[in-house]
């Protein structure tokens, strides 16, 4: 298999910090560029905070970890302490982080990587609002064909929402910023609500963490004891969907997932479906494809995966 070089934006939050070490413990699969963080589960103070605090875990201060944007492009912040607490990462205690982020700004870093590699070798994986990656398609248009492809957790298709019924979280915060990724051209990935909500973190999995016996299988177990909490109020089900680290998953073992190519296109305008991610399934439009969406998911592979990797570190 090739070994992937990746970008990694994001807004931790306890599923992104998962993703974040899920990436750090594969180096056969992927190689991490750079972390870009971004205002969406908590504002962007403590989403950089966060990021540092899981590079510090996974001991990897090589990383570069770069604040972006603090707010979606056209919409005001809309932030989610009610499911990740007040920290974004509420459950384990971590240390304040002892590293600094990089200098720059997270969309400079984006189109400065992008121009810097060669052309198609750079994959942008997004695990939150795309504010950041749209600023740098608006701003350096040139490097859209450069990306090899934008691999997103967003959306949801026959799944509905779950901030409206219509929206999911990542593509309700900042609809203006997935519009412009989606119309970019550039070949996107799209895990949607309907593969997460699959991928549930039940106690039995949660408890294969905490008997991995080391520091980080301990906290990725404290992380999910909180953040399923939420979900199991809301949806009344054995564990919460983790979320993010399909996004990885993805990568490094795409037969894990079933999906087919559709055309997305995102509402923006309207009040009662802002942010949905309109998904031609049944191929009923003509519009053409823009976006692999996936659907099905092994789920038992997907945590078998997780665990094996976490262990790692
Ligand atoms: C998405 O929203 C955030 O709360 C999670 O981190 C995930 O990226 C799920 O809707
Ligand atoms: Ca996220």
């Amino acid at each position: 298999m090739t070994r992937r070089r990746i970008l990694i934006d994001t807004d931790p939050g306890h599923d992104d910090a998962i993703a974040l070490l899920l990436a750090l413990a594969s180096p056969d699969e992927i190689e991490v560029l750079a972390v870009t963080t971004v205002a969406g589960n908590v504002p962007l103070e403590r989403t950089t905070a966060n990021a540092l605090k899981v590079l510090e875990l996974a001991g990897r201060t090589d990383v570069p970890v770069v604040p972006g944007s603090r707010r979606p492009l056209v919409k005001d912040l809309f932030t989610a302490e009610y499911i990740h607490g007040k920290t974004g990462m509420d459950g384990p205690e971590l240390p304040d982080p002892a590293t600094a982020p990089a200098t720059g700004h997270g969309v400079d870093r984006i189109v400065e990587v992008l121009r810097a590699e060669p052309a198609g070798t750079v994959t942008v994986c997004t695990l939150g609002p795309m504010t950041n990656l749209a600023a740098a398609l608006q701003r350096a248009p040139d490097v859209a064909p450069r990306i090899a492809r934008v691999v997103a957790m967003g959306g949801g298709v026959f799944e509905g929402g779950n901030v409206t019924p219509a929206a999911e979280f990542n593509i309700f915060v900042d609809p203006h910023a997935a519009d412009v990724v989606f119309r970019s051209g550039v070949p996107i990935t799209l895990v949607p609500l309907d593969t997460t909500h699959r991928c549930l973190s039940t106690r039995d999995r949660i408890e294969r963490f905490r008997s991995l016996g080391t520091r980080v299988g301990q906290v990725t177990a404290e992380w999910l004891d909180f953040f399923e909490r939420f979900d199991v109020q809301k949806y009344g089900s054995d564990g919460g969907p983790l979320h993010d680290p399909c996004v990885i998953a993805w990568l490094i073992r795409p037969a894990l997932f079933q999906g087919r190519d559709c055309n997305v296109t995102i509402e923006t305008a309207s009040p009662l479906t802002v942010g949905m991610t309109v998904t031609d399934w049944w191929q009923v439009t003509g519009r053409p494809h823009n976006a692999f969406v996936t659907r099905e998911v092994d789920a038992d592979g997907y945590f078998d995966l997780l665990t094996e990797r976490i262990g790692r570190l």
